[in-house]
């Protein structure tokens, strides 16, 4: 298995990072958060309660999510619905959150995650990667910033994508939410692996926390290249869609 895990708290900048490593050594990039996300929006967009376990557990047998990469970017779909531009509000961040906290959802999710996983190369990223997904992931870091630092990024990320209501003030007060429930759940919580590299990354750069994460794992494109090509014959789809 080549994957490179980035667990770490919201807002700490994984997505970004991920995404930039990834490109850099031309594999994929799986965002996790993108599938708990979207099982919450179901959940909103059928009127269950997110922490309701037994809804939420019938909910899933008549669900069918895909995670699939299109042009190489990760489209996430709901019932062949596209919800990849709907997860991305405070509301379904605290959905999210809240749907994670379920043994039942993370057993699902996390099993459609160790076969994507184990099919190709990925960059990946989320909470639970390094301790409890791929416990054997070659190269874990655990990205971290302050909370106050992690709030002014999520707000700029939300700007950019055209949201000019939520304020700094909601935005911490999701990241102070989402940081006590994502850390103190009973099933695999966000927690910094023994064998993770920690990299606070408050005071340094997207391309500075890069070059750490580079010069960390030590091989070049090619070389990652060649482990993706050797997968390629077991490339099928677990979640039918198109790769
Ligand atoms: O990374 P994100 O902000 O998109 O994640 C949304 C929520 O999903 C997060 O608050 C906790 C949950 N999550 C999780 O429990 N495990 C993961 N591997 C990824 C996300």
């Amino acid at each position: 298995m080549f994957a490179i895990a980035l667990d770490g708290p919201a807002g700490a900048g994984k997505s970004t990072i991920a995404r930039k490593v990834a490109e850099h050594y031309g594999i994929l990039y799986l965002d996790t958060g993108a599938m708990y996300r979207a099982m919450g929006w179901k959940a909103i967009s059928i009127g269950i309660a997110p922490q309701n376990d037994h809804a939420v557990e019938s909910m899933l047998c008549n669900t069918r999510l895909d995670v699939r990469f299109q042009n190489g970017e990760q489209r996430v779909f709901v019932d062949d619905k596209d919800v990849s531009d709907l997860i991305r509000t405070p509301e379904m961040s605290k959905a999210a959150s809240d749907i994670s906290a379920l043994t039942c959802v993370r057993k699902h999710l996390v099993e459609l995650q160790r076969q994507l996983a184990a099919s190709r190369p990925l960059v990946i990223d989320g909470r639970d990667i390094g301790t409890y997904v791929l416990p054997d992931a070659p190269w874990k870091f655990f990205l971290t910033a302050t909370a106050e630092e992690r709030a002014q990024r999520r707000l700029l990320q939300l700007r950019s994508k055209g949201d000019d209501k939520t304020t700094l003030e909601e935005v911490v007060v999701d990241i102070n939410y989402r940081d006590k429930q994502d850390s103190s759940r009973e099933v695999a919580p966000l927690r910094q692996a023994d064998d993770a590299i920690l990299l606070d990354t408050t005071h340094l750069s997207i391309d500075q926390v890069i070059t750490a994460i580079i010069r960390e794992i030590g091989m070049l494109p090619q070389e990652v290249q060649a482990i993706a090509d050797s997968t390629a014959n077991s490339k099928s789809d677990v979640s039918g869609g198109d790769v």
